[in-house]
């Protein structure tokens, strides 16, 4: 989990290895720390925190070393202090290892490493590769490494170098994300390519069981055979890369603002208004198999997950196939059977997600049929599935994840028109879906014009504890989703409900001072749902209700309103987020939280 950036090359190392951590900001650390090797020694940096302290500790450090390897650590094994940050070294400071996932068999192997006389420094599960590299080292960096890699289970996306090697840095993947970065007579490797970016587009996506080995003259890929593999150069779009808050006070507003265009980039060139119907090109190879499968299994996590849970009603409502949602790391060790009339499709924003990655491999073990729907290209899930959608909706850098849920949502849709339209869905049904996708940038734009008045209701609900979300049909999900996004940021307590469950357990909780948010649109629930308001109300609870213009008893009834417009039932969860995006962003702003890194979470998920 976590980052690494890698140089090796003729330039001073450490400014570039530290505008390389910046920029892996995004994915969630709590400390950093980075080796350069001058004169055959180890100049290792290390500090809690925020990559501006190691920024700090570096500043006065007078050296021109040119190769060295750093890292942003999200503790796994050992609290985040300065001793468990990476690089972790072996006893003679000569190896310097930084390690992103986790060594599952790392008892036993320091149990055997003390044995032989080894000494334990940090509690982390990585300082076993350091000592072990030792221990196989005799005069070949690589056979050291390959030989420690066999002996390694778990994920890791590994960077090692040797104070005696000149400038080499040999790198390995098995689970955690590295690409490698092609300059002119200088050499990257890093998590992702935007950590790079300043320096080259040029890159080389390595996948698990392979081996990358860099000076600052060439660079071999092979495989953990040490063979050597011919691999593609791909050219990374410069701007594909959206590092820049753009003028916005943090990436989570960006994104948020952004949905309208997002929206438009995942369904451009993907609808066919003359039939009524949608074209997906990833999914292309795969048509005729996906004509014929009967069920569909969504699996996911976190926000992905609930847009797979509102998946379920959408394709329950264009298609006849039998839905299931699971959350991933639930399903990957669950007891089931497939067989070739299932697909299973994984959604994910950043393609790398663990949890997920384990549920499509037992999937495909039992001989589903393989889909993604993910938003950065090239990752493992795109590499593991048959086919696929991405998102385009550029890099989502906020932790929260909000234009990746409403893009994956029109994903869906546009899914379920393509093969709803091989089952009954007729011409006028897909037309009339095709002309509420097409309408909801400007609706969104609507919304997002109204954000003055969300964040001043947001601030009159920002010193409650605790909060109620509920919704029906599609916007159970979407309370699920907006609880999620108030918790994760603000770190207040919520919880998203099917609003006819209350009555069987959570309204015991309302009072004055326990808030709901009702999810109530002008459809055939809203009967229902007002009833449910009438309860809550009944027992002295506030309601902010998220609702249309056209809804006028829930707008009598509500103390709040967001008002959204009204599309189709299908589209409508894509509209009703929104606000609820922005009651949590401004209800955390209102509460100082450090809304685009909050505490405990990282944006990319590569460990169990
Ligand atoms: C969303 O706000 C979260 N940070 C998190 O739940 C996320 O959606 C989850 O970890 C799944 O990530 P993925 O879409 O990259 O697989
Ligand atoms: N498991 C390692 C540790 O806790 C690496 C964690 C990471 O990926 O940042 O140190």
């Amino acid at each position: 989990m976590c980052g690494i950036i890698c140089y090796s090359g003729s330039k001073k190392a450490i400014p570039i290895l530290i505008n390389g951590l910046k920029k892996l900001e995004y994915r969630g650390y709590d400390s950093a720390g980075l080796s350069v090797i001058e004169d055959k020694t180890p100049i290792t940096i290390k500090s809690e925190g925020k990559v501006s302290n190691l920024e700090a500790k570096t500043s006065n450090i007078t050296t021109n070393a040119s190769y060295g390897i750093a890292h942003t650590r999200w503790a796994t094994h050992g609290r985040p202090s300065e001793i468990n940050a990476h690089p972790q070294l072996d006893n003679k400071n000569k190896i310097c290892v930084v390690h992103n996932g986790i060594i599952e068999n790392y008892k036993d192997l320091k149990y055997e490493l003390i044995n032989k006389g080894y000494i334990f420094i940090s509690d982390t599960d990585t300082e076993v590769i350091a000592h072990l590299i030792d221990m196989y080292f005799t005069d070949d960096l690589e056979i050291a490494v390959l030989k420690t890699v066999e002996r390694l289970s778990g994920t890791f996306g590994l960077a090692v170098i040797h104070a005696d090697i000149d400038h080499k840095i040999i790198i390995v993947k098995r689970g955690s994300p590295i690409v490698i970065g092609v300059g002119d007579n200088e050499f990257f490797a890093a998590s992702d390519p935007i950590a790079i970016s300043d320096y080259t587009n040029k890159i080389i996506v390595l996948n698990d069981d392979e081996m990358a080995v860099l000076n600052s003259k060439e660079y071999f890929i092979k495989n953990l055979r040490n063979e050597v593999l011919k691999k593609n150069i791909k050219i990374v779009d410069k701007d594909s890369y959206s590092n820049d808050k753009k003028g916005f006070e943090s990436f989570m507003l960006k994104e948020i603002f952004e949905q309208p265009i997002s929206i438009k980039n995942a369904f451009r060139g993907r609808i066919i208004e003359s039939e009524g119907v949608s074209k997906l090109g990833g999914l292309e190879p795969v048509l005729e198999r996906l004509k014929s499968i009967k069920k569909l299994i969504i699996v996911s996590c976190g926000t992905s997950f609930y847009s797979g849970k509102l998946g379920r009603y959408i394709f329950e409502s264009l298609t006849e196939l039998d839905v299931e949602v699971e959350i991933a790391s639930e399903f990957r060790y669950r007891k089931f059977t497939l067989d070739k009339d299932v697909a299973v499709l994984a959604l994910s924003q950043s393609g790398e997600t663990a949890d997920t990655i384990a549920a499509l491999k037992e999937a495909k073990r039992k001989g589903a049929l393989l889909l993604g729907m993910v938003n950065e290209v090239g990752t493992t899930i795109t590499q593991l599935t048959d086919a696929g959608v991405y998102n385009h909706a550029g890099s989502e850098i906020g932790v929260a994840s909000t234009k990746i849920y409403t893009s994956q949502l029109v994903l869906l849709t546009l899914m379920g028109l393509l093969i709803g339209r091989y089952h009954g869905l007729s011409f006028i049904e897909g037309k009339s879906i095709i002309d509420g996708i097409k309408k909801l940038p400007e609706q969104i734009k609507e919304i997002l014009s109204n954000a003055k008045n969300i964040q001043k209701v947001s601030k009159k609900y920002a010193h409650f504890r605790d909060f109620l979300y509920i919704g029906r049909l599609y916007n159970y999900p979407t309370a699920m989703e907006a609880a999620l996004k108030l918790k994760e940021i603000s770190y207040i307590h919520a919880e998203g409900y099917p609003a006819g469950e209350m009555k069987h357990g959570p309204i015991s909780l309302i009072d004055e001072n326990f808030p709901t948010v009702a999810i109530a649109p002008d459809d055939e629930v809203m009967d229902k749902m007002l009833s449910n308001i009438e309860q809550i109300k009944a027992r002295n609870g506030k309601i902010l209700s998220v609702t249309n213009s056209s809804a006028k008893k829930v707008i009598e009834i509500s103390d709040d309103i967001f008002i959204v417009p009204k599309t189709i039932p299908v589209l409508q969860p894509i509209l009703n987020i929104i606000p609820l995006q922005l009651f949590a962003y401004y209800i955390a702003k209102e509460k100082g939280r450090n809304i685009d890194k909050p505490r405990n979470l990282a944006k990319s998920v590569t460990v169990e």
